[in-house]
């Protein structure tokens, strides 16, 4: 199943290579103000071929909502936005070769070999389309709450960033160069490293830091049904991502807990923690203080460089060169991927707390 949330249930539709990708998204709170530009402003961020550091496919991306709008706002109606497939060339694809690191195999053993392999069907990056429409939407009812979510590019490769930005530096650097890294000389360090893995038929992996504030506090729940537990849900849904951190994530394992725990002091006579190490979350609930968290990305499966795979039809080793085009690294597209996929849980988190009746009411004033 493509689908994700408790009270925001969206659903992911369609194909890399297929006539559309899409999300259709039930449990969408009536009211919300719909701004199709400010999605489709979104979209841009995600489109493949804006740089010379993503895949040159080109997409224009752009949005058909065909439901669930009436005079600008939401109805209640289940909600689909769309959009058509155009640049496909599907015949460097063979489901009968796989590659490494790809869905390919588990897909054709999953499907009894009845997978769509062209640009990796339903499994693949291009599926995100509908997270970042889906997402962009979910902001628009987070605003009226004054909840603000910023990511950007912490590592590529060899090259992290060190100095944590200010919120409000991140959310104005971000986009400023093209691997949507806050800290210009590293990024361009960053796109340096990508190119050159790209023109020697490799890539990279790195990883995405997403911060949020404004959240109130007691998101979450016990357990399994913690914050964490239902954010990890959808970031490891997000393809090729292999980790999932929050606060200092890995690096909490070589600390002690005096050097861990965040201590609590009063903030204008209300207690707060004083410092974010945990990432705002501590027994699976938000506490008020700002979330941070991490995914990590895999470099691109598909590279230049030729690989050894099975030959499915005749179940003899193969060397397999892949064609196509490609993102050499995906993390400067998954940016906003994650920026507007953490939305959607949120909002989902939001209704909980709230039920549907209290977030109208403080939705409509
Ligand atoms: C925005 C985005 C773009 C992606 N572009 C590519 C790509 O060009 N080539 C590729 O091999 N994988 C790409 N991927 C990753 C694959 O879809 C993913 O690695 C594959 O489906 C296997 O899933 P897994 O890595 O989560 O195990 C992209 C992922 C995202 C989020």
């Amino acid at each position: 199943m493509s689908s994700f949330g408790d009270h925001l249930k969206v659903h992911l539709l369609g194909e890399s290579h297929g006539q559309l990708v899409g999300v259709l998204l039930e449990g969408l709170p009536a009211g919300v103000p719909v701004d199709a530009k400010a999605i489709q402003a979104q979209l841009e961020r995600r489109r493949p071929a804006q740089s010379a550091v993503t895949s040159q496919r080109r997409e224009r991306d752009p949005l058909t909502i065909s439901t669930g709008v009436h005079e600008g706002r939401t109805s209640g109606a289940p909600l689909l936005m769309t959009t058509t497939n155009t640049d496909v060339d599907s015949s460097v694809y063979s489901a009968l070769k796989p590659r490494p690191g790809h869905s390919d195999l588990g897909g054709h053993l999953k499907f009894f070999g009845h997978a769509d392999p062209r640009g990796a069907g339903h499994f693949g990056g291009r599926l995100t389309w509908g997270l970042v429409a889906a997402g962009a939407l979910a902001r628009q009812a987070l605003d009226v709450f004054g909840i603000r979510i910023v990511a950007y590019t912490e590592r590529i490769g060899a090259h992290h960033i060190t100095q944590e930005p200010s919120f409000d530096d991140a959310v104005r650097l971000v986009d400023s160069n093209e691997v949507r890294c806050p800290d210009d000389a590293l990024a361009q360090r960053m796109r340096k490293d990508i190119l050159d893995a790209r023109k020697g038929g490799d890539s990279l992996g790195g990883a995405v830091r997403c911060r949020i504030q404004g959240l109130p506090a007691g998101l979450g729940g016990y357990h399994a049904r913690s914050f964490e537990s239902r954010m990890s849900l959808m970031l490891f849904g997000i393809p090729a991502v292999k980790a999932v951190g929050f606060g200092l994530g890995h690096e909490l394992a070589t600390m002690t807990g005096s050097q861990a725990n965040d201590p609590i002091g009063l903030v204008q006579g209300a207690p707060q923690a004083l410092t974010n190490r945990q990432g705002g979350v501590v027994g699976g609930l938000t506490d008020g203080s700002e979330v941070s968290l991490l995914a990590t990305f895999k470099p691109t499966a598909s590279i230049l460089t030729p690989q050894d795979t099975v030959d499915l039809e005749s179940n003899a080793p193969a060397k397999l060169t892949i064609k196509g085009r490609h993102d050499p690294c995906i993390v400067p597209r998954a940016v906003p991927v994650v920026e507007n996929a953490v939305a959607l849980v949120l909002l989902d988190l939001l209704l909980e707390r709230l039920g549907e009746e209290g977030f109208q009411r403080r939705l409509l004033g």
